[in-house]
């Protein structure tokens, strides 16, 4: 069933230059696909996964194009063979993308809008948690290398984000659980939750709800700083290590795992560095806990191989960089040393 555009909540992410975006959130968000696609858009090519299992009717000319699953398929020559199909199709600047999936597909699909005849305008209809409060919001796109997760990317503002609750049904438990990594860090980042005081007001929503409330976080943050000169990073809190644990791990922790155990890590960092007490670190572990994620590095973790990609990461342009908290909230901080990161390792092994 559809639901009426009434019901669903409409946030608006403003850019510069007076360009914004909607992200409708809420039941059946997808069917509103045909009326936020361009007006001028003639056909459509909507990227997904099989796995994925969600319908969509951009309301003229489509095909589907399916990629493969998981972090491994996430990479150029994914894009390479994206592109090549689009081109065998004769997609062109006056035709248009959709890409219906969680972040790998939004990321990926996105990076091929970016780049496919220099640019073709993109929808997102995310399906997973993680997608729809974090991914498919702000306009990044990117692909690994085997040196590091989201090396290669583009900054792509979609046209909108649908973000359709009830997809979330069709997400595998571990996934959804796995969203919630993400969630977790918007305890800590969201100006308008520390205004109404803290975790508590996120935990109390109804999903609808909260997956708005961390929308408009995550879009007061990117109409602040849309292409990441500072402020945006923040939305990485918990990511250095998260992104380092995915990569030496060979993918065995989903990212919103990996994330809380970053959210851990980054507090007991700050707590070492003098920059948060005790009992910021405790509501951290609260917080992670209380969604039942991880927060103990995986057993036979290296930390010398993450310490080698911390060094890797896009936010270490001075030193090795990591968000943390702090007396005036979560910021980049930079020449992080190795003492420090060390003994925050040994904080948070089993
Ligand atoms: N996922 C972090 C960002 O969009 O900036």
């Amino acid at each position: 069933m559809s639901a009426g555009r009434g019901e669903l909540i409409v946030v608006e992410v403003p850019l510069g230059n007076g360009r914004n975006y909607p992200v409708l959130i809420g039941d059946g968000a997808r069917h509103e696909l045909a009326s936020v696609l361009p007006p001028s858009a003639r056909r459509v090519a909507v990227v997904t996964q099989r796995c994925i299992g969600v319908t969509v009717d951009p309301g003229r000319q489509s095909r589907v194009f399916e990629i493969g699953s998981g972090e491994g398929a996430k990479n150029l020559h994914t894009v390479e063979q994206l592109c090549s199909q689009f081109a065998r199709w004769g997609l062109n600047r006056s035709d248009a993308v959709v890409a219906v999936g969680g972040g790998m597909v939004t990321d990926v699909g996105g990076l091929a809008a970016a780049v496919y005849h220099r640019g073709l305008p993109v929808v997102h209809v995310s399906t997973t948690l993680l997608g729809q409060i974090d991914a498919a919001i702000g306009g990044k796109t990117g692909v690994n290398l085997p040196e590091g997760k989201n090396l290669v990317g583009a900054f792509h503002q979609p046209c909108a984000v649908l973000c359709d609750t009830s997809t979330l049904a069709t997400v595998p438990p571990r996934e959804l659980r796995s969203g919630l990594g993400e969630l977790a860090k918007y305890h800590f980042i969201g100006p308008e939750v520390a205004a109404s005081g803290g975790g508590e007001t996120l935990d109390a929503l109804p999903l609808q709800e909260r997956v708005a409330a961390c929308v408009r976080i995550k879009a007061a943050i990117v109409a602040s700083d849309e292409r990441e000169s500072e402020r945006r990073a923040i939305l990485n809190y918990g990511h250095t290590l998260a992104h380092a644990l995915e990569i030496e791990g060979e993918f065995d922790l989903l990212h919103g795992e990996a994330v809380a155990i970053g959210l851990v890590y980054a507090a007991e960092l700050a707590r070492l560095l003098g920059r948060i007490d005790d009992e910021r670190v405790a509501e951290h572990r609260r917080v992670v806990s209380a969604y039942d994620l991880p927060q103990v590095l995986p057993a036979g973790t290296r930390p010398e191989e993450l310490v080698a990609l911390f060094e890797r990461d896009k936010k270490s342009t001075d030193g090795v960089t990591f968000v943390l908290d702090g007396p005036r909230g979560v910021e980049p901080v930079r020449g992080v040393e190795r003492a420090a990161m060390d003994e925050a390792f040994r904080r948070i092994s089993s």
